[in-house]
């Protein structure tokens, strides 16, 4: 992005209301219980102790063998963290529990349907299911050690298992969020060179019965076309032993997962001795321009780094019951509800469908049943629920020590409503700020330590030093919006973007670092990509993103992403996409479209091009609105004026337009949106 653009989003996000809010103080019953009360965290976690103080988050894993050197810099900024060491992830969820855990639960599925019955899962049982599924990826799918496979599957049991399988065998898994289109599945085979594709063949949602294998083999289909084979598909049933989709098995590639477990009853498999720098997983990301980004997490630095902060910044002991609602499918899920508490041997919980189904009691049913003491989500659905039931979670018997919100800044209401009607008043909250590719938190209070306030993430989590800088790589002061960065690196960070080394330096390090040769991590600090202030209090405030990314339901779309999606219909000439506000998701896209010429704007082209979205990227990327213009406001240069038309969404202030090549235009598109 060029320093102008950054500069033009910055100026729009200090406009953004801001106003002190009071602070919000844990109770002492919550500090007393708490696994971090003491406030010598963060002088015992200051620069002058880094990187050593990280040794204490991997002493939270079980090693094979401890690393020989806590932070490799030698390929900065790819480091390797604990270089040397050798462990496994599924052994640290799953066998080191069993000694003295093997009957306590590990996972509590719990079905759309209210009829059907929660499944509880032991630490022992996941163990047997684990390891028959690792005997199956490795003997029938003939799946080894650095493999990469993807994964496309909606909340269940399975996905967990599925994914500790691959961990189990050193196999490189890709989940891609269960609501995703065949074509974005596709994408990310076509990436990471996946011959081998797991999915499920229906899942509820929403009270339906939704049919999913279908997508798998459009996903195959088109990543063929693209020159990658997929030669094994396993399909888990949602109906153990009940095929539920209408798409016929194709003989040959098709394994039915649950009848080709039988063969493999009782199979145990010894967990590969990964090396701490070996890739545990990929999972894409948005970014400014059109091809998500494959963020390659390690196997040691990430996993001691999602293990401290549900240790710490979750406050999980292993008598709790955790209750995180993002999908799995995202990197919230695979960090908060897979790999950080079960390598904490909690009890975590995986609901199916919407939390809001089939009535806004449904989660706290849900909180109340299992005796919830953790939950986590997110402002959007924290939103819903409030729009939907208000007064609901009175209703139920049910007693939260905890609660996070994650994914998009919370509207200070929003978060006193959290606080009072979910909470009860009694919970501790963090918001936690970070992304997909740092693996775990980077902003959030330490809830047995700080106190809350609503609408800011809190300062750095102990171990991580946020910065602000303006454009030119100067630090801001407080209460001045510029660009959050990291000084340091810390462990749960990405390694780098998958097959391509250079886009990651570039995105991430480009703007600030000065010597590209330096091997010393002060010179590259991690441009986080938001606009941000800090309080003088060291709190920060996340205003948005200043790239071209729109955070929906908290989870980042590409406005590029979905310009190019809509160029597949073939009567679109341009497209430029905006976000609007929205009550309950923060952010929607308005498409703007620039039809080719001779062809006519009609509703019916429309809904076509909208469709073509959904299917390209999935229903989360669905359009607001589709505004087929008779063409975009322009600068002279060309460039379409996003600003403009974003202005115009918001029924907000176009400002002057007469620098541009066609300002008549503008009106005529302000009159259309206004009248709509
Ligand atoms: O803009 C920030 C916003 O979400 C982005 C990361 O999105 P994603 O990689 O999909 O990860 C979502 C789950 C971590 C960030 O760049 N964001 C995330 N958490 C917060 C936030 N904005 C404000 N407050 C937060 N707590």
């Amino acid at each position: 992005m060029s320093k102008k653009e950054v500069l033009e989003t910055t100026e729009a996000q200090i406009a953004v209301h801001w106003k002190e809010e009071e602070l919000y103080y844990p109770s002492s019953k919550f500090i007393g219980q708490a696994n971090l009360n003491d406030p010598a965290i963060f002088d015992k976690f200051s620069l002058d102790n880094f990187p050593d103080y990280y040794t204490s988050f991997a002493e939270l894993l079980t090693w094979y063998k401890y690393w020989d050197e806590v932070l490799d810099t030698s390929d900065a900024p790819c480091y390797k963290w604990f270089k040397g060491g050798k462990l496994n992830a599924s052994y640290n969820c799953i066998d080191r529990h069993l000694e003295k855990n093997k009957n306590k639960t590990a996972i509590h599925f719990v079905p759309e349907l209210e009829e059907e019955n929660v499944q509880h899962i032991t630490y022992q049982e996941l163990y047997v299911r684990v390891n028959e599924f690792a005997a199956l990826l490795r003997d029938t799918a003939k799946l080894k050690r650095g493999d990469r496979v993807t994964i496309h599957m909606p909340m269940s049991a399975e996905l967990p298992i599925t994914m500790l399988a691959c961990a189990r065998l050193g196999v490189i898994h890709s989940v891609v969020f269960g609501g995703f289109s065949a074509s974005a599945s596709a994408d990310r085979i076509v990436d990471s060179q996946s011959r081998v594709l797991i999915v499920t063949d229906a899942y509820y949602r929403a009270g339906n019965l939704l049919e999913h294998k279908k997508n798998a083999d459009d996903a195959v289909k088109i990543a063929a076309e693209q020159g990658q084979v997929v030669d094994t598909v396993l399909v888990w049933e949602r109906y153990p032993g009940k095929y539920s989709a209408d798409t016929p098995m194709v003989e040959g590639r098709d394994i039915s997962v649950n009848a080709e477990l039988k063969k493999y009853y009782g199979k145990r498999v010894e967990p590969e001795q990964m090396l701490s720098e070996d890739p545990l997983f990929l999972m894409y990301t948005s970014g400014t321009t059109g091809k998500p980004k494959g963020c390659q997490h390690g196997t040691g630095g990430y996993l001691a780094y999602v293990t401290a902060m549900s240790k710490y910044i979750q406050d999980i002991h292993p008598e709790d019951v955790y209750w995180c609602m993002a999908d799995i499918g995202w990197i919230t899920g695979h960090s908060f509800i897979v790999y950080g508490p079960l390598a904490l041997c909690a009890s975590t919980v995986i609901y199916e469908g919407v939390p809001t189904y089939p009535d806004a009691g449904r989660s706290w049913r849900i909180a109340q049943e299992l005796d919830v003491n953790i939950f986590h989500t997110a402002p959007t659905a924290i939103r819903a629920l409030r729009k939907l039931g208000p007064d609901e979670p009175a209703k139920y018997n049910y007693d939260f020590k905890h609660m996070t919100t994650v994914g998009e800044p919370i509207e200070p209401a929003v978060w006193k409503w959290y606080e009072s009607a979910v909470g009860k008043g009694r919970a501790a909250i963090v918001d936690t700020y970070w992304q997909t590719e740092t693996g775990g938190f980077l902003c959030s209070t330490v809830p047995g330590i700080s106190p809350m306030k609503p609408g800011s993430c809190g300062p750095g989590v102990p171990g991580i030093h946020p910065i602000i800088f303006d454009d030119e790589g100067k630090p801001v002061g407080p209460g001045i919006a510029g660009n959050i960065c990291i000084q340091n690196p810390w462990p749960g960070m990405f390694q780098t973007i998958w097959g391509d080394r250079d886009r990651f330096v570039d995105t991430y390090f480009g703007m600030y670092n000065t010597k590209p040769d330096s091997k010393d991590w002060r010179d590259w600090p991690y441009l986080t990509g938001d606009a941000a202030t800090v309080g003088e209090d060291g709190y920060y405030r996340v205003l948005g993103r200043i790239d071209d990314v729109i955070n929906v339901s908290g989870h980042r779309l590409g406005t590029k992403e979905i310009e190019s999606a809509a160029l597949v219909a073939d009567e679109v000439a341009e497209a430029a996409v905006v976000p609007v506000n929205h009550e309950i998701k923060g952010k929607e896209p308005d498409l703007y479209i620039a039809l080719k010429p001779g062809i006519e704007a009609t509703d019916e082209l429309a809904k076509k091009i909208s469709d073509v979205v959904c299917e390209q990227i999935g229903k989360i990327a669905k359009p607001r609105k589709v505004w087929l213009v008779p063409d975009m406001p322009k600068t002279r240069s060309g460039k379409i004026m996003r600003r403009v038309l974003g202005a115009i969404s918001n029924k907000g202030d176009v400002g002057n337009v007469m620098t541009l090549a066609n300002p008549e235009v503008v009106e005529e598109i302000k009159d259309m949106v206004d009248n709509s």
